[in-house]
């Protein structure tokens, strides 16, 4: 009797432990991951004001919009000013339903409409990491934004037009790495935000993702990454697009910039060169012979 009690409490005293130290390296690694997902996820690109030395993820950055300027909010883990107060299912809620913890409608200026592609342990892990996010206790201007486009219920009506909410579905004919890039491209880098034209009501041209847009809130013009023959970028290698993306600089000698800029510095130049290769094999470029052999670079020495 008394041995089995022992035992039973060896036993279980062993169990507790280890799944203790579990837990513990469970947490460190979601943070980790989490750290990568904020990277492929761009958030500082938007959240930061660099402007104003603002810090990390405190929001603040104006964004243009025909329809007038967003103000980032504050991401950092601060209790009243950032999400810190927030579980996870309520940050989950957020990014994949462009719905606040009180039930209020965000505007598409936050890509939700492509973070809902996002899957569930990615979300999870980047939570994670935005509660190691040091806090910072600083509210974030008010958007300016007149009516009615300022209105939150109006957004119910923007997103049942304009907002797919299904998950990023694989498509099984396809190479694991092409799924990769197609995840990518279409959620967590939003690529397709920039690259596609979008119709007056600010609602992506579902017809032409990745189409380019000839002038952007910005005014800036943003090529196409589609296979046409009109776009430069079709006459990239798959090493053009890895290299381009990591270091910012096009075949052709030019060095990308503007918003373009701030997505190689935060994201795709972040990115492991694994997660580069499959962009550019969703993307599709031909991968000539020329360049199929040679390390990322080595096609800019002249020959
Ligand atoms: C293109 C710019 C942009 C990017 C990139 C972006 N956000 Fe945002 N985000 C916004 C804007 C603008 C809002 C405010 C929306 C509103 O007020 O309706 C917002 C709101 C939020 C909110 C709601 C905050 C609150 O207080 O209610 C969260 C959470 C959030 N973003 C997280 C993220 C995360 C995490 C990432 C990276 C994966 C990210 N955002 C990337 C622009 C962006
Ligand atoms: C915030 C808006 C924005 C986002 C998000 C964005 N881009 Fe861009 N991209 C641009 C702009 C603007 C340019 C043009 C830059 C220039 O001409 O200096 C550009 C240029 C490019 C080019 C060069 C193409 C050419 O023909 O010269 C490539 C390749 C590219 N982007 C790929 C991507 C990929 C892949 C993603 C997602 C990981 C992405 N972009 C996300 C705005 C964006």
């Amino acid at each position: 009797m008394r041995t089995s009690s022992y035992l039973t409490s060896v036993l279980s005293l062993t169990l507790l432990v280890s799944s203790q130290a579990y837990a513990g390296n469970d947490q460190a690694d979601s943070v980790k991951r989490g750290k990568y997902v904020m990277d492929i996820g761009g958030c500082v690109s938007c959240h930061t004001d660099k402007k104003y030395k603002g810090k990390e993820l405190a929001g603040g950055l104006g964004l243009p919009t025909p329809f007038g300027t967003f103000y980032t909010p504050n991401i950092t883990s601060d209790k009243e000013f950032g999400i810190g107060s927030w579980d996870t299912e309520q940050f989950i809620q957020a990014m994949t339903k462009g719905v606040s913890p009180d039930g209020s409608h965000y505007f598409p200026a936050f890509p939700y409409t492509s973070y809902a592609k996002m899957t569930r342990q990615d979300l999870v892990d980047l939570k994670a990491y935005l509660d190691t996010v040091p806090p910072v206790a600083k509210a974030a201007p008010e958007h300016d934004v007149p009516f009615p486009f300022n209105v939150r219920e109006g957004m119910m009506v923007w997103k049942a037009l304009f907002f797919d909410d299904s998950p990023f579905k694989q498509d099984p004919s396809k190479s694991a790495e092409w799924n990769r890039g197609a995840y990518l491209v279409n959620g967590p880098s939003h690529c397709v935000e920039c690259h596609s034209p979008r119709n007056l009501l600010g609602g992506l041209d579902t017809e032409n993702l990745l189409a380019g847009e000839p002038k952007s809130p910005e005014g800036e013009k943003i090529p196409s990454l589609l296979n046409s023959d009109e776009s430069k970028f079709s006459k990239w290698s798959h090493t053009d697009t890895v290299f381009g993306l990591q270091m910012g600089m096009t075949p052709e000698g030019d060095f990308l910039g503007g918003s373009m800029g701030k997505v190689i510095a935060n994201t795709t130049g972040k990115m492991t060169e694994a997660d580069l290769k499959a962009i550019a094999a969703y993307l599709g470029k031909p991968d000539n012979k020329k360049t199929a052999t040679n390390e990322p670079g080595q096609d800019k020495s002249g020959s």
